[in-house]
């Protein structure tokens, strides 16, 4: 087996979430075929040593050359997003393909397709953003789509472009648990919000740091509870994107607790910024302006408390680049309300550097740790497991040889995106990916991306057991009991 080895990643820390060890790793055809202590000589050979050689990051939630519901286009296209990606040690990404109502949600899948195929140069699927789900949507394009690999649905309860009514969610639920999707939301309550709004509005309140006054921490409270009510109701599973207080990331520590099939992810921003990052002069704060709004120093610590407990499974990015001119967060002109800012920040390309330094090299979190929550259970998640997100035989060779003890200060130009600014300039990071590999081919090397435009492949997902449903329906919604309506029969 050893011996069909074209090419031997030698003498690295192998770390999965599982430990870690000194092993040689063997590829054939961009697959792994082999983890030995000492394995024979190879046609390539790549030295790992002194550095640890960590499974490639899977970035489940970042937004990739998508139109916003305010109709602003992200900074990053496939070919700069991807390219970004891989400086920062992530191998796939599952972006959107986002519908925007009136459209088919067949032909904006077809089209995003169209768009990564050309450009990528990581893998890539994509979760279906659903805006308008009428029969047609539900009924006959959503089966197939699901049936063609993707298996999963992203829904908003906020944005007035992308929102769904209490109504709509459960029909989009109802469906998913049928076809056996899982589903993601983003959960905030609109109308908080928009009474919020209105009235710093009405008083002139309308520099950036209002934006975080308008997103209330019960405006995500209150959403995450009634999806989670939601979720038992019709026994669906249910992923929840970006938690950003303590009560929210509570309240999904309780649901687990009680078996219910909730899962949730936070992100850097939430774990390094506090409201006050949008406290600054004039409209410099806009380049913090995301949603939800970074909260209290005491919310990051108890997301990192669940980090560590298990609460919340995966770090994502958010990635929702906008540069910081007219074709950006300044489309509305020189002088904007927050209501007129696009939401959202770059950060797929240091998603990875900023959860190892203050987790793994500020001794938060252990390696294994920082593997799991970065590209294991996405890969699980999202029905990419054992083919991502691991090391070991079988699977993509998608590796990251890393460099624990590299300092980086980070600055505008660091990173490869196309955003123009970074809100984490000035951090200095200890730990920092080296060489990229992409199914056994080198494609960071040097400080350089030496991957074929296009080169990314689309990964079709299986619904795994996490998107499955428990059997476990509530009376109301049981056929079987025979209650009310069958509204699941
Ligand atoms: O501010 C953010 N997060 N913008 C991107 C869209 C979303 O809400 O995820
Ligand atoms: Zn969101
Ligand atoms: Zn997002």
């Amino acid at each position: 087996m050893a011996a069909s080895a074209d090419l031997v990643v030698r003498g690295g820390t192998v770390v999965t979430e599982r430990g870690q060890a000194r092993l040689d790793i063997g590829i054939r055809d961009g697959r792994i075929v082999a983890l030995e202590d000492t394995l024979p000589a190879a046609e390539r050979e790549i030295d790992a040593a002194g550095r640890l050689v960590l499974p490639g990051g899977i970035d489940s939630h970042c937004h990739i050359e998508q139109l916003s519901g305010m109709g602003v286009m992200n900074a990053d296209d496939f070919a700069s997003g991807s390219v970004s990606a891989a400086f920062g040690g992530t191998t796939t990404t599952i972006s959107f393909a986002c519908q925007h109502r009136g459209q088919s949600l067949k032909a904006v899948v077809a089209d995003y397709h169209e768009r990564a195929a050309a450009k990528s140069v990581i893998d890539y699927a994509f979760h279906m953003i659903l805006t308008d789900p009428t029969d047609e949507v539900l009924n006959v394009e959503l089966p197939k789509l699901v049936e063609d690999g993707h298996g999963s649905i992203k829904l908003f309860t906020t944005y007035p472009g992308t929102k769904l009514d209490d109504g709509q969610m459960l029909d989009v639920m109802a469906k998913a648990r049928e076809l056996g999707a899982m589903i993601c939301v983003h959960a905030e309550n609109d109308a908080i919000i928009q009474w919020m709004v209105k009235r710093l509005l009405g008083g002139r309140y309308t520099e950036p740091r209002y934006h975080a006054v308008s997103h209330p921490r019960f405006a995500e409270i209150d959403a995450i509870h009634r999806l989670i009510q939601m979720s038992a109701f019709l026994d669906q599973p249910v992923t929840i994107f970006h938690v950003s207080t303590a009560e929210g990331a509570e309240l999904v520590r309780q649901a687990r607790a009680s078996g219910l099939k909730i899962y949730a992810e936070t992100c850097p921003q939430y774990l390094f910024f506090t409201w006050e990052s949008l406290d600054r002069p004039g409209l410099e704060g806009a380049k913090w302006m995301f949603s939800p709004p970074p909260r209290h120093a005491a919310d990051s610590e108890a997301l990192w408390r669940a980090l560590v407990d298990g609460t919340l499974q995966t770090v994502t990015s958010d990635h929702a680049p906008y540069r910081f001119d007219a074709s950006g967060k300044l489309k509305a002109g020189p002088s904007p309300t927050f209501k007129e800012i696009a939401n959202g920040i770059p950060g797929l390309e240091l998603r990875l550097p900023l959860l190892f330094s203050e987790g793994v090299s500020a001794g938060r979190l252990s390696i294994e740790q920082f593997v799991r929550l970065t590209a294991t259970e996405p890969a699980r998640l999202y029905g990419l497991h054992p083919r991502k997100g691991d090391i070991v035989q079988g699977a993509d060779a998608d590796l990251v040889l890393w460099d624990a003890r590299r300092e980086v200060v980070v600055e505008d130009g660091t990173t490869h995106d196309a955003t123009g600014y970074t809100p984490y300039a000035g951090m200095t990071l200890r730990g920092w990916p080296e060489t990229v590999l992409r199914r056994g081919e080198v494609i960071v090397e040097h400080g350089r991306c030496l991957a074929e435009r296009g080169s990314g492949t689309f990964l079709p997902r299986a619904a795994g057991p996490y998107a499955a449903p428990s059997g476990r329906l509530s009376p109301e919604t049981d056929p079987a009991r025979n209650f009310g309506a069958r509204i699941l029969a």
